[in-house]
């Protein structure tokens, strides 16, 4: 029952976007999405030439720097990274404060902001080298943190990396090595993991993304930004999608696998209940994303053999695509559909699904960071609002009240 053309009056010429679905923040040259096309290019190059030619470091690179490196590039690159993996062994202290059963999210939040401390050298973030130095130690320590994160919900000790292996393989290692075994690397589970970690590498300004902008808006460390937008990315509506769905296929396969049943709910909007990993604030077409995710899991599962919670949810989006409620709202299945299958296929447990996002997605958080602390248009990050409460009262005093 708002009248907001009244309110803009007394507001003068602020405008009320909530949830900023029409306002652009920044300018940026770093990903370009047309959500009614179903369309997302990194720096130019469209994602689907990037899934199937590129590889995560290379990606990295390209989003970072701008260009795709030379052969030369790249191999520097690689290597610069293989030096930073290890963590200072001060850090491992904090893995043993958390709690058992402490979210690896909120464990990877927190141990991004306590690695900062560590190097209190590179917090300026206009000198080009300790921004430079910071991007090399997050893009090299996050995946060793993640592992670690993982190993202490299972009580497991903690692998040091082996840095002959590539970025992702190391996280793999560090993830499920054991100590006193060989660790036999699965060439197609990397190129998998590796594959879904590019087509999270950015995607322009989402939730998390726009944080570490606005946190980075005040000149705050890129440690702090980073940890601010893992934070970000770990509520439901985000990256924690991609475990609500299984969380979701679980219970309808659970309640006797009516998939009907459960649209008509989603429909009526019973209990708040929605179809996680179906809609998007900027895709009202299919997520070119899914697309890619979704042939990734059916070669998969030919392999691994069938599993019947993907059956289901081929049945939930047949239905959901042919129903007037998701038409009508272009409500289409969304990066996270069906990415979550895929992780607990590799063997990862559901908490860790988003930490994986939070790995794949780093790269872009870090060029956001990057383009918006050298753009001379970037100012601190400070919305207004339409004041809605009470007008001005006198104070009563508490006997009186
Ligand atoms: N299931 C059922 N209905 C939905 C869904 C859904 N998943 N998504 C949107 N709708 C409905 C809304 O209820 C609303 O209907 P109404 O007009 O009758 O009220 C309409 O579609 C428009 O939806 P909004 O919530 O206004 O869209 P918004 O852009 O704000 O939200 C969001 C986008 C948060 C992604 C939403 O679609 C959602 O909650 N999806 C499920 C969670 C999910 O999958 N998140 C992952 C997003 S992708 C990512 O982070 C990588």
């Amino acid at each position: 029952g708002l009248d907001i053309s009244a309110l803009l009056k007394t507001t003068g010429d602020t405008t009320l976007d909530v949830g900023f679905v029409n306002t652009a923040s920044c300018t940026s040259e770093i990903t370009y999405i047309d959500g009614d096309a179903g369309i997302l290019r990194y720096r130019g190059y469209p994602i689907e030439q990037l899934a199937e030619k590129s590889t995560f470091l290379e990606t990295t690179y390209l989003l970072i720097y701008g260009e795709l490196p030379s052969p030369s590039e790249l191999e520097a690159f690689d290597q610069r990274l293989r030096r930073h993996t290890l963590l200072v062994e001060d850090m491992k202290n904090f893995f043993d404060g958390f709690p058992r059963d402490a979210h690896p999210m909120s464990v990877l939040s927190s141990a991004v902001s306590a690695l900062g401390t560590f190097y209190q050298d590179s917090h300026d973030p206009h000198d080009p080298e300790a921004v430079e130095i910071s991007t090399i130690r997050l893009l090299a320590k996050v995946p060793t943190i993640a592992s670690y994160a993982f190993r202490k919900s299972q009580g497991q000790s903690l692998l040091y990396p082996d840095n002959n292996y590539d970025l992702v393989e190391n996280f793999l290692w560090m993830t499920f090595g054991q100590p006193t075994e060989n660790y036999e690397m699965d060439p197609e589970l990397a190129k998998a993991l590796d594959l879904l970690f590019i087509l999270h590498a950015d995607h322009e300004q989402n939730c998390s993304t726009s944080t570490v902008r606005l946190v980075g808006s005040s000149e705050a460390n890129l440690f702090n930004a980073i940890s601010a937008g893992i934070h970000a990315l770990s509520g439901p509506l985000h990256g924690g999608a991609n475990s609500a769905v299984l969380t979701m296929l679980s219970q309808i396969q659970r309640d006797g696998g009516d998939v009907k049943e459960f649209v008509r709910r989603v429909k009526n909007k019973e209990d708040g209940v929605k179809l996680m990993g179906f809609g998007h604030r900027v895709y009202k077409n299919y997520d070119p994303r899914a697309a890619i995710v979704k042939k990734t899991a059916h070669q998969l599962f030919e392999k691994a053999g069938p599993n019947p919670l993907l059956d289901l949810a081929m049945e939930l989006e047949q239905t959901a695509l042919e129903d007037d409620y998701f038409v009508e709202r272009k409500l289409y299945p969304n990066v996270d559909f069906y990415t979550g299958l895929i992780y607990e296929s590799m063997g990862f447990p559901s908490n860790m699904f988003t930490v994986l996002f939070a790995i794949g997605r780093l790269p872009g958080w870090i060029a956001q960071y990057r383009e918006m602390i050298t753009d001379p248009a970037t100012k601190i990050g400070r919305p207004r609002q339409v004041y809605t409460g009470s007008p001005a009262r006198d104070y009563v005093p508490s006997s009186e009240r």
